[in-house]
């Protein structure tokens, strides 16, 4: 069985940037290639509506594989988050809906995340991060995501729902998906107090404690533009980010850049 994988499509940035549809090419490669599961690991878009379009067009285009999806944190982007998580749901591939049976062996499971400054530096202070603003920048979700309740509560929610499903399926073998970091070994110190402040905002390490609980054999995460493909801990791990045009790219076509970056998985 093959899984295709990819986050951090930004599509209504690179589209713009890139002057490139990037939707039709996503769709090509997938009608191309034919994966049994293509799965996508948050930040489709700046708004959850357009990032539920764009999903149900792609899985019309392609009904011969199965789309499945995690929010990242720009597709929540709403007065109410909480709202956008449930308008995301309507994505019948949204692995917040349940659990996703791929045969007799292999489940996925998953859901966004959040972060609760577990990977934060020590040299600032949990209402630092929760204010996000270092110098004169403010981290965007400050201003543009609106959960009701603060940040460690938001992943205490998800781990909750999170760890119901592992124990459930716990004898499967599983992949697991989340938008956010789940070890610290890939949130980047740079040493440089105006990027390491932000990386309380990467993740947070209980997603990684609970894969490493119930034996997780692959996962998937995004969030962080950096690509990694490798083995971690008795897991592989694949984050694999599209990100940003032009700098976090290395070709200069759309078309290039997607389909080298794209990678398939076989279970
Ligand atoms: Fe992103
Ligand atoms: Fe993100």
């Amino acid at each position: 069985m093959k899984l295709g994988v990819l986050s951090d499509i930004h599509e209504d940035f690179n589209r713009i940037k890139a002057k490139s549809d990037i939707m039709s090419i996503l769709s090509k490669w997938i009608t191309m290639k034919r994966p049994d599961v293509f799965i996508i690991g948050g930040d489709m878009t700046d708004n959850p509506n357009k990032s539920l379009a764009l999903l149900n067009q792609l899985q019309k285009e392609c009904p011969d594989t199965t789309i499945l999806f995690v929010h990242g944190n720009h597709d929540i982007y709403d007065q109410s988050s909480v709202n956008a998580y449930e308008t995301l749901l309507k994505f019948p591939g949204n692995l917040g809906n349940g659990v996703i049976e791929l045969n007799d062996d292999w489940v996925v499971i998953g859901d966004g995340g959040w972060y609760d400054y577990s990977y934060g530096v020590p040299d600032y202070s949990k209402s630092d991060f929760k204010k996000g603003t270092f110098n004169k920048f403010t981290w965007p979700d400050k201003f543009y995501a609106n959960w009701a309740e603060s940040d460690s509560d938001v992943v205490g929610r998800y781990t909750l729902k999170l760890s119901y499903w592992l124990e459930k399926y716990r004898d499967r073998n599983i992949v697991m998906v989340t938008h956010f970091v789940p070890f610290a070994k890939y949130v980047e110190y740079k040493n440089e107090p105006s990027w390491d402040f932000f990386n309380s905002m990467m993740g947070s390490e209980k997603f990684g404690q609970l894969a490493e609980k119930y034996n997780v054999k692959k996962y998937i995460f995004g969030h962080v533009h950096k690509r990694y493909h490798e083995q971690h801990n008795g897991m592989e791990i694949i984050c694999n980010p599209l990100g940003y045009y032009p700098h976090e790219w290395t070709h200069d076509s759309a078309e290039e850049e997607i389909t080298s970056t794209i990678k398939m998985i076989e279970i």
